[in-house]
């Protein structure tokens, strides 16, 4: 009988510490599923040659018209209203306290599929290297330290371009990398540029995420994310189905 009990106290136990992890917001932080995302959507080794995420990225948009909030979750399509401002960037552990972290990160946004997944011509087409990004220790961090939200505290090396998917291309991926940002990153993302970051959008053709962080030290990204944009999406969901290439 005290068996049974002990057994059926320990069953309602696991349920409660599974379920509310499983309905928590942050499920870009399941580092086993955006790992298995990444592989599966060919980010590795389209952009990355492995992926070993520390971290989990949430990314949040807002859409300017609706004024909804948009969560990433890895894979998700995404219309270019949605995806047309910068969003809030947030950083989520589930065995680190974050909260009290000093460090700084760089956060990169690359589009491999410039043109269109069929002919990946252009890619990578930059759209984003932010840096100076700390724990915004102005807000309260939820969960126990767990997940805090990043501010800049310099501007960007290369400022957000909206995602704008040619028409009749179908969803291009958006390829989120965040890194830790070395003490010299400053100049040396600079000198990437040959010292000056061109007006217009051509420069940001023909990048390359992985080559850049070796020239720049940034190492491996300690955490990833990534969504798709396509020219007439019209709906929020899961598209891994829906990738050419899959
Ligand atoms: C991880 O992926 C599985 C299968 O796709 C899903 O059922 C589960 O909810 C995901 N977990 C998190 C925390 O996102
Ligand atoms: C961050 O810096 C503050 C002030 O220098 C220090 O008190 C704190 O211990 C540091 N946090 C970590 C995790 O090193
Ligand atoms: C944060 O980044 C934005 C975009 O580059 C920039 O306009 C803003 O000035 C930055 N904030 C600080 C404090 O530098
Ligand atoms: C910087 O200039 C060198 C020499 O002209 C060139 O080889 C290189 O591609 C340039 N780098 C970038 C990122 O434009
Ligand atoms: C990107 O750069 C890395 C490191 O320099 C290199 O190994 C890789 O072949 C490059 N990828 C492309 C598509 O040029």
């Amino acid at each position: 009988m005290l068996l049974t009990f002990t057994i059926l106290a320990l069953s309602a136990l696991g349920k409660a510490s599974i379920l509310p992890r499983l309905s928590a917001p942050h499920t870009s932080s399941c580092l086993d599923n955006v790992t298995a995302a990444f592989e599966k959507a060919h980010i590795v080794p389209d952009v990355l040659p492995s992926f070993n995420p520390k971290i989990g990225v949430d990314v949040l948009f807002t859409d300017p018209v609706t004024r909804d909030d948009v969560e990433v979750v890895p894979g998700i399509l995404l219309t270019t209203e949605q995806t047309d401002q910068p969003p809030v960037w947030s950083l989520s552990s589930e065995d680190r306290d974050l909260s009290s972290s000093n460090t700084t990160w760089v956060i990169a946004i690359v589009d491999p599929d410039a043109l269109t997944p069929q002919d990946p011509s252009l890619a990578q087409f930059l759209h984003f290297i932010g840096q100076g990004f700390v724990v915004d220790r102005s807000l309260a961090p939820n969960e126990k330290g767990s997940t805090v939200q990043l501010t800049n505290v310099t501007s960007a090396l290369v400022e957000f371009f909206h995602p704008s998917p040619p028409a009749g291309s179908d969803p291009h991926r958006y390829v989120i990398l965040v890194y830790v940002q070395p003490a010299d990153f400053e100049e040396t993302g600079l000198a990437y540029f040959n010292g000056t970051i061109p007006p217009g959008t051509t420069f940001r053709q023909h990048f390359n995420v992985t080559d850049f962080a070796a020239q720049t030290a940034l190492g491996n990204p300690v955490a990833g994310n990534f969504f798709f944009v396509g020219p007439d999406a019209d709906t929020s969901t899961e598209v891994f189905n829906a990738f050419p290439f899959n």
